[in-house]
């Protein structure tokens, strides 16, 4: 297991990432100038139709500004940052990236959220909270870096509170062997996809009972095709955080998707009041 989140660090490993924000959000403003979480969403919302899923998963899982809200695999903060934008909550965030974390702490800065997001280095297969302690748990286009799908699972039904919502977002396999690169992987040596009927199977084993089953394949592929059609996203953009080749990773994801070899998974579980 240590090997495979090497691998995993390895490839989100972003040398020098918060230096190369800096550079490229000059473009927005100078250094004092504050920004809006929406003005980061070309490069702060890793997944598959970015900011709009969000929006989707987060009225999914009935987030309020009561809400104490975990991100799991949390990139460089976009989600988080809109949560607590958006509905007022407090937001934590955990990556094992530590340029990551240290990337999502500078974009919070840039948008005066710092006192209510913050983020924390650590794997998502040994969360650093005590039992019980979030009313919402995401996980986000992470899971398929996470063989030890029991345990990811797990972790995650113990941090939450007995009735907390559950809501992932994730790439799930479909037909066929995908091409790679992807953009959570160069190699199949740290991809760790399941089937949806899989996911469910693992995260009902957790401690779930399942509220809402959404196949987004189609929603996704709808936006490749508008995104070809386009042309490259403004800068800066997600480039910025993965570097030159991420243009060959999210092609290689189109091409996945609309050859049926890869799906999308929306779905949001509530924590059963006993641990299995
Ligand atoms: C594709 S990015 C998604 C980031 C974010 N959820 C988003 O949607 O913007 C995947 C993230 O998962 C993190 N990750 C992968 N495996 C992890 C693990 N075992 N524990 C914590 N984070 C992990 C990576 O470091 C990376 O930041």
């Amino acid at each position: 297991m240590t090997d495979s989140l090497d691998g995993v660090r390895d490839h989100y490993r972003a040398t020098g990432l918060t230096e190369r924000l800096k550079t490229a959000l000059t473009a927005l403003g100078p250094e004092d100038k504050r920004l809006t979480p929406q003005q980061l969403g070309a490069l702060d919302q890793f997944h598959t139709r970015g900011l709009a899923a969000t929006v989707e998963l987060a009225r999914f899982a009935g987030v309020t500004a009561d809400s104490s809200v975990l991100d799991v695999g949390s990139g460089v903060g976009g989600p988080a940052r809109f949560l607590a934008a958006t509905y007022g909550c407090q937001v934590t965030g955990v990556d094992l990236s530590e340029p990551f974390v240290d990337a999502a702490r500078y974009l919070t800065g840039r948008t005066g959220q710092s006192g209510q997001v913050s983020f924390q280095t650590a794997s998502a297969l040994e969360l650093p909270f005590d039992d019980g302690r979030f009313d919402v748990v995401l996980l986000q286009h992470v899971a398929m870096n996470i063989s030890d799908r029991a345990r990811l699972y797990c972790e995650i039904r113990r941090v939450l509170k007995s009735g907390g919502r559950f809501a992932t977002y994730d790439v799930v396999l479909n037909s066929g062997e995908p091409h790679y690169p992807v953009p959570w992987a160069r190699t199949p040596a740290t991809s760790c996809l399941l089937s949806a009927g899989a996911t469910r199977e693992a995260i009902e084993t957790a401690g779930f009972r399942t509220l809402t089953w959404q196949d987004d394949t189609e929603a996704a592929k709808d936006w490749i095709v508008q995104l070809r059609a386009s042309g490259p996203p403004p800068s800066p953009n997600l480039g910025v955080v993965m570097g030159p080749d991420f243009a060959q990773l999210s092609a290689n994801l189109g091409r996945n998707l609309l050859e049926g070899r890869l799906g999308i998974l929306t779905a949001v579980f509530e924590a059963a009041s006993t641990n299995p």
